[in-house]
């Protein structure tokens, strides 16, 4: 096994929350790219659903939405066999070390959230405690691992500075290098996929128009109605990239077809450069119906089975305590905590 530089094991460790819906976002920005990282890394899939319930979360619907994650990452190519896929409630080490986390963390790092302040708005004083506090807890996700990289979307690149703060600091507490201090691995082509309703906003699950996303289980029907109306300039796509920048509607668009093609953006924007939107939508269209649709269709194959989707997930939490244990019996050591 390959080594960091500061001599940790390189790992990989990545979450998505099981509160429905996944979207194109999701797996432009996230979860495409676990898939290649297998190769590379010893790798954990994560179906944070500790972090799910920050927000109020039906009961009777939890399962299946976090049979739904699992399902997604199989069906985008996550190997089973060869990476960790788990249940985050599953390994109770995960709220243990957040505990000692929390003792660690400073409020005022907490209080500079800025997703903490977007999802709370104006409720500030009525949210739960825990949707304060996530971002400790998706440090645990992480440092429970040592994990060393941590493939994401842009808007968890706070998140994993606080988790590199709150490492460095446990580190210089007690005086012993327990935890690496994990890099984020965020792709450039697909790190912020925006609304297709309104890009000055990011795709997101809670977005109350349907029209704003594609989700991983549209039909093909969807998807076309969909892209047909995202909105769009009056004018054609522009000739030079400089008039793109005061189009985000149009960036957003071709964002989403190099990301989804696997191309360079200046190539796809050279396709495309001065003609009309409706032939990128014509085109967008068929790229999206051809790398969403057979997900979408596997993903509906596994849902059918929900029991292998959770052998899968009760499999991969016990490989995943297996590595926790060891993290937390030593995090307890040099805290003090053990007798
Ligand atoms: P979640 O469930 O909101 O999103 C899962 C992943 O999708 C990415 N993402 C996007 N990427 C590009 N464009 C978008 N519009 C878009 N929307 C979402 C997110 O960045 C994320 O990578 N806090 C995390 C879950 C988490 C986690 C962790 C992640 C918990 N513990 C440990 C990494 C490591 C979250 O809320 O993701």
């Amino acid at each position: 096994m390959s080594k960091a530089p500061n001599n940790f094991t390189q790992r990989v460790l990545s979450g998505v929350q099981p509160t429905g819906g996944l979207h194109l976002g999701n797996y432009l920005g996230a979860i495409k790219n676990f898939v290649p990282l297998q190769e590379q890394y010893e790798s954990l899939f994560c179906v944070v659903d500790l972090h799910a319930i920050t927000t109020w979360q039906d009961p009777s619907d939890l399962i299946s939405k976090k049979c739904e994650v699992a399902a997604a990452f199989i069906a985008s190519g996550i190997n089973p066999d060869k990476s960790i896929i788990f249940n985050q409630s599953q390994v109770p080490e995960h709220t243990q070390l957040s505990w000692v986390l929390n003792c660690v963390a400073r409020m005022g790092w907490l209080n500079r959230m800025t997703q903490f302040k977007d999802k709370a708005g104006k409720n500030k004083e009525n949210v739960s405690v825990g949707l304060f506090t996530y971002p400790v807890l998706m440090a645990a996700d992480i440092l429970l691992y040592k994990a060393t990289h941590v493939p994401v979307g842009e808007d968890q690149k706070q998140h994993l500075e606080l988790t590199r703060d709150i490492a460095l600091k446990f580190n210089n507490d007690f005086n012993k290098e327990v935890f690496p201090l994990p890099e984020p691995i965020i792709m450039k082509k697909a790190a912020r996929i925006m609304s297709l309703r309104d890009a000055s906003k990011k795709m997101s699950k809670s977005d109350t128009s349907d029209f704003s996303r594609i989700s991983l289980t549209d039909s093909n029907e969807e998807i076309e109605k969909k892209i047909k109306k995202a909105k769009t300039d009056a004018l054609p796509i522009p000739d030079s990239n400089r008039s793109l920048e005061d189009m985000p509607e149009a960036k957003n668009l071709l964002t989403i077809f190099s990301a989804c093609e696997e191309e360079d953006f200046e190539k796809t924007f050279d396709k495309f450069k001065g003609k009309n939107f409706s032939e990128l939508k014509r085109d967008l269209t068929e790229v999206l119906i051809n790398k969403i649709g057979p997900i979408r269709d596997e993903m509906k194959k596994l849902n059918n089975d929900k029991k292998y989707l959770i052998q899968i997930l009760n499999r991969g939490s016990q490989k995943a305590q297996k590595i926790s244990i060891k993290v937390l019996k030593e995090v307890y050591e040099v805290t003090g905590l053990t007798l």
